[in-house]
């Protein structure tokens, strides 16, 4: 728990950094309003914050601080996109606050569908238990803080994100702990824990 309330407080730093530096060169009615920057978003991740794009990450649900986090790392370009990293380029502090906020807020995506392979949900099921994936995804990996939200997310995209961590094109916060989880998945547990994933509600 400790490392979690010490990244609160970096969050926090990070934060005032970024609004010491923007004040400085913010122009009276350059901002465009938060509903308009909104609704850029909504042209990827959906009106709802529900993705119907392959690789774009559903948001809706999404833990307050992980959103805010990411949202730093990509303005702040230590998480990388092609698409992503120049959305976050503009974002100020208070932007990034209410759209943590914002997602959170919106419910969050339903498993759609019949299971199209239970004999795989139930491998991923497995291997979460084995690897303890709960441990800080939360028991309905609904996530919480800075840990995201499996539950529901989609399924391409958890394999994009476990490959990226695994070659290391995604650093989160600078420490080992997801590419140390996905170092130690193979392409089978990947594909498994990712169904599974993709298929919980959540709650
Ligand atoms: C042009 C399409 C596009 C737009 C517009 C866009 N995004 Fe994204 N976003 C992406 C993609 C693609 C990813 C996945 C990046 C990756 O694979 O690492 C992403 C990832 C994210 C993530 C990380 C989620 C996770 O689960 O890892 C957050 C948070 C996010 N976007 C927020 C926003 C916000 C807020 C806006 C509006 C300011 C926005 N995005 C606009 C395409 C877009
Ligand atoms: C010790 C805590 C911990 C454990 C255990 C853990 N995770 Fe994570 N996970 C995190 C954190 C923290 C992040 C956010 C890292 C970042 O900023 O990129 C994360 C991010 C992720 C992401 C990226 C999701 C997104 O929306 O961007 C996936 C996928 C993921 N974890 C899957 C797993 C799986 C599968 C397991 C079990 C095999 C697991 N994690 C175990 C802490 C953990």
């Amino acid at each position: 728990m400790s490392r979690f309330v010490i990244s609160l407080c970096a969050l926090g730093a990070a934060l005032a950094v970024g609004a010491a530096s923007r004040a400085e060169d913010a122009k009276p009615g350059a901002d465009i309003a938060l509903k308009d920057k909104l609704e850029i978003c909504s042209g990827c991740h959906g009106p709802a914050g529900v993705s119907q794009i392959d690789g774009v990450p559903n948001l809706a649900g999404a833990p307050d601080l992980f959103t805010e986090w990411q949202l730093v790392y990509f303005r702040g370009e230590t998480r990388m996109n092609e698409q992503m990293t120049p959305q976050a380029k503009d974002l100020t502090d208070s932007d990034i606050r209410d759209m943590g906020a914002y997602f959170l807020s919106l419910p969050a995506p339903a498993p759609t569908g019949p299971d199209s392979d239970p004999a795989l949900t139930q491998a991923g099921a497995k291997l979460a238990n084995e690897r303890h994936c709960a441990q800080c995804h939360t028991e309905t990996f609904a996530g919480q803080g800075e840990v995201p939200r499996l539950a529901g997310q989609r399924e391409e995209f958890i394999v994009k994100a476990l490959h990226d961590y695994q070659h290391g094109a995604r650093r989160g916060r600078g420490n080992v702990i997801m590419p140390e989880i996905a170092y130690s998945l193979n392409e089978d547990d990947i594909k498994a824990v990712a169904h599974f994933m993709s298929r919980q509600p959540g709650k």
